[in-house]
């Protein structure tokens, strides 16, 4: 069976990933260093899962040890999750960001060989506040934040590496990923200050507050709040493996770029009304002023990967709000 290599496996996108190429029973070897999660997937990976072993490293700082891991490992995949994320901090913090992002990502290129296939996790974020909605592919990249900086560089990185060194190379850029898989064992984590519109959900129920502050009711949008493409999380790692299928047929010289969304906009009033709906809660809206640096609309163009990837997504935002609060209703 073949081997794939995971960064960034103890966390939300990562796990998820993780725990459905443990099921389809490829050999993984995972990599994190908890920088922004905990243990928690890790432990139940090497419990249920033979085919499973992790290092713990920092993957910005130990260059040489990345290219013994994969000398040792000789993955057939990279699938490079592992990135802080948070667009406040960034900004707060930018040479955290640029080190941890942007080295990470030149050690695991130093570390790949000729032929090596590499998916690496990017983001909308890199199209900034497009005039252009839905956003294909062929929109302007633009940087508005450190993080936002940090992802555009790594793609760039990607290119002259997958050229320079023959290595073929995907980056996915996903749009709002959101809820949990349907077996509720990867979570995206609430407990620690969520600024994300759907943990945050989970959070004020779970601290019995049971009211959001909407930032912004003055957009141009139909109901004056922020619209945004939500993917649920199950659709988002699907892709990832239609994008492994591909880069296996398509060698010869591979660097593609793929917008991973729904190619819907939901505003937050929507979001709001379908989780409460579904779930049978009851939180409350609060409009608050507009957040610093957030974009009135984004949401994607998928063609090209339906098309190249045949790839679709396919959850609702109904499924996506049931699957975020039951993967998390009975936690203590
Ligand atoms: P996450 O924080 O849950 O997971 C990232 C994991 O990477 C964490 O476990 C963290 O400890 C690890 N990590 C970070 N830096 C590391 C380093 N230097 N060495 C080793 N491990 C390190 O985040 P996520 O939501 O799972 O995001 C995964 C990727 O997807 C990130 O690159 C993120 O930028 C990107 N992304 C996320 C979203 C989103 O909304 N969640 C949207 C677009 C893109
Ligand atoms: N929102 C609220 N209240 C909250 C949280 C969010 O009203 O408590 C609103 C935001 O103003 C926005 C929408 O909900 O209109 C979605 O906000 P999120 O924070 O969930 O998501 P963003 O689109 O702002 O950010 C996400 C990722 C970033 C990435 C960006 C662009 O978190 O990493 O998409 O792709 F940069």
């Amino acid at each position: 069976m073949k081997k794939i290599l995971i960064t960034g496996c103890a966390g939300y996108i990562g796990g998820t990933f993780c725990y459905e190429a443990l099921k389809k029973n490829y050999e993984v070897l995972g990599i994190d260093n908890f920088i922004n999660s905990t243990d928690k997937n890790i432990k139940y990976f090497k419990k249920n899962f033979s085919k499973f072993r992790f290092v713990d490293l920092d993957l910005s700082i130990s260059g040489e040890k990345v290219k013994d891991i994969f000398n040792d490992f000789a993955p057939d995949y990279v699938v490079h999750f592992a990135g802080l994320k948070a667009v406040g901090e960034s900004e707060t913090k930018p040479d955290l960001y640029w080190q941890n992002n942007v080295l990470s990502t030149m050690n695991i290129m130093e570390a790949c060989l000729s032929g090596t296939r590499l998916i690496f996790s990017s983001s909308a974020t890199v199209y900034g506040e497009s005039v252009i909605q839905p956003i294909s592919e062929k929109c302007a990249i633009k940087s508005e934040s450190v993080y936002g900086s940090t992802k555009i560089s790594s793609e760039l990185l990607i290119k002259d590496y997958s050229r320079t060194k023959n290595i073929e190379a995907i980056c996915l850029r996903y749009f709002n990923p959101v809820g949990s898989h349907k077996d509720g064992i990867v979570v995206e984590d609430y407990t620690n200050k969520p600024n994300n519109l759907m943990p945050k959900l989970i959070e004020v129920i779970k601290n019995k507050s049971n009211e959001i502050s909407v930032f912004g009711n003055d957009y141009n949008t139909q109901d004056g709040t922020g619209e945004r493409d939500y993917i649920h999380i199950s659709d988002l790692v699907a892709g990832h493996f239609s994008a492994i299928e591909y880069i296996y047929d398509n060698e010869e010289n591979l660097f593609k770029t793929y917008n991973l969304g729904t190619g819907k906009a939901t505003s937050v009033l929507e979001l709001v009304e379908s989780f409460n709906r579904v779930n049978s809660t009851n939180i409350k809206i609060d409009f608050t002023d507009r957040r610093k640096g957030d974009v009135e609309v984004c949401y994607a163009d998928p063609h090209l990967a339906n098309c190249e990837l045949k790839w679709k997504a396919v959850y609702s935002i109904d499924e996506m709000c049931r699957d975020a609060w039951n993967a998390v209703k009975n936690d203590t």
